[in-house]
């Protein structure tokens, strides 16, 4: 990814929340993949963070004011406009989020972002109450809709106080997904259906059979897929993830359920991806009122789920079917046994024996295998890999 963006002209838009003091970061986090980066701040990122700071950092006079004369005469808001190859903003509070929704030219930063027909981005950053807020998710889907790319928001512990999600994506994965913004296209207009998560098979009202499946696999696959130009149905089992902006996602609980949203939805895909780790076998019966205790031992009677991914295959022999082979041991040759068993274009094998990678980790390392080849992805994080595997099947769709 070293000098991804050289020759890339970047203005960063920074609006006036408490992340806006990571803007800082973020410039040097472009530099260094070799974009040049001016700075565009509004009153409040002034009221957090120096322009004097983004000055240095950028080695570019910041831009504030509209009306401003010198500016004009230099580069006003139509030069900026034309010149970025990419308006960034971030941090995107949900108040320059609405000003964007409504089509607002009331600061220079808005004004800019309707002038410039490059690609705009926005990397929200707010209480995590204001971005659940209907408002806020219907200020998103408008700028959605008109192709404005969302980076984000990261969930975890707010500077407020309070924990979910609406915290500033970390810099380094902002700067990635504007590398990515620059190389989408790998999957332009392709319909992509992907499970993810794991599958619950009801014992009795109370109990189930899982697995520890986190959906972070395919739900980083379905955030790369929307990237690289995809549209994205993201079957989802139940799983504590947010769901990847602009990705369609139908959430299901059991086998049987995921097995009828498949084949309902890759009826009209060219790329399926089956990242969900489904149960094989589900109790015989639900029991209607929860067991009570009775002997020692107890024997639970158990019947086979469909294959969905064998079920998809056999329904659309011509789509793009990429299974993941969720492996301890002989993974080559179990995946192999699965590639070819489950008709798939190709497999996916991961070491879920391995506590660093496969289940709930935020790393893994996968081998991809085709009938012909196979091609390693060495450890990294699941969103990096995400991409790098979207490009992949994007290859290997394209070779079909
Ligand atoms: O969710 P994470 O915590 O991020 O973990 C990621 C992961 C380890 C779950 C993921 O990388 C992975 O390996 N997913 C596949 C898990 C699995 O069920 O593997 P399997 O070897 O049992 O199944 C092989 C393939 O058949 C898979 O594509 C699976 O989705 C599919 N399958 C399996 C059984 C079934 N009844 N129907 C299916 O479609």
């Amino acid at each position: 990814m070293t000098a991804a963006l050289n020759n890339k002209n970047i203005l960063l838009g920074v609006s006036g929340g408490i992340a806006a003091y990571k803007s800082a970061e973020i410039v040097r986090r472009l530099q260094d993949l070799g974009a040049t980066v001016r700075v565009v701040m509004t009153d409040g990122a002034c009221e957090f963070i120096t322009p004097l700071t983004l000055q240095a950092l950028s080695g570019y006079p910041v831009h504030r004011q509209l009306l401003d004369e010198q500016a004009e005469a230099g580069m006003g808001h139509i030069e900026l406009a034309r010149w970025a190859d990419l308006l960034l903003i971030a941090p995107a509070t949900a108040d320059i989020i609405a000003e964007l929704a409504q089509g607002s030219a009331a600061n220079l930063l808005t004004a800019v972002a309707l002038a410039t027909p490059a690609q705009v981005a926005v990397a929200p950053a707010m209480n995590q109450q204001m971005w659940a807020h209907a408002a806020s998710q219907a200020n998103i889907a408008a700028l959605t809709e008109r192709g404005v790319a969302v980076l984000g928001p990261d969930q975890g512990l707010q500077a407020c106080g309070d924990v979910g999600p609406g915290r500033l994506l970390a810099p380094e994965r902002i700067a990635a997904a504007c590398c990515q913004l620059f190389s989408r296209g790998a999957l332009q207009g392709v319909r992509v259906v992907i499970t993810a998560g794991p599958t619950r098979e009801a014992i009795d009202p109370v109990r189930y059979i899982s697995n520890h499946s986190s959906g972070k696999m395919g739900y980083a696959l379905a955030a790369a897929a929307v990237e690289a130009g995809a549209s994205v149905t993201l079957i989802s089992g139940p799983v504590d993830l947010p769901t990847p902006a602009r990705a369609q996602r139908v959430d299901v609980e059991s086998a049987l359920q995921m097995h009828r949203a498949a084949l309902e939805h890759a009826a009209d895909c060219e790329l399926f991806i089956a990242a969900a780790a489904v149960a094989d076998y589900r109790p015989a019966n639900c029991a209607e009122q929860k067991i009570k205790k009775q002997g020692e031992q107890m024997a639970l009677a158990l019947v086979k789920n469909p294959d969905i991914v064998a079920a998809v295959t056999t329904a659309f022999p011509q789509l793009c079917a990429i299974g993941f082979a969720a492996e301890t041991e002989q993974l080559e040759q179990y995946a192999r046994g699965k590639l070819a068993a489950k008709g798939l274009t190709a497999i996916v094998a991961n070491n879920v024996g391995r506590s660093d990678i496969g289940f709930n980790s935020d790393d893994n390392e996968v081998t991809v295998y085709t009938s012909e080849r196979s091609l390693t992805f060495d450890k990294r994080g699941k969103g990096q890999l995400a991409r790098d595997l979207i490009d992949h099947f994007a290859q290997l769709l394209a070779a079909r």
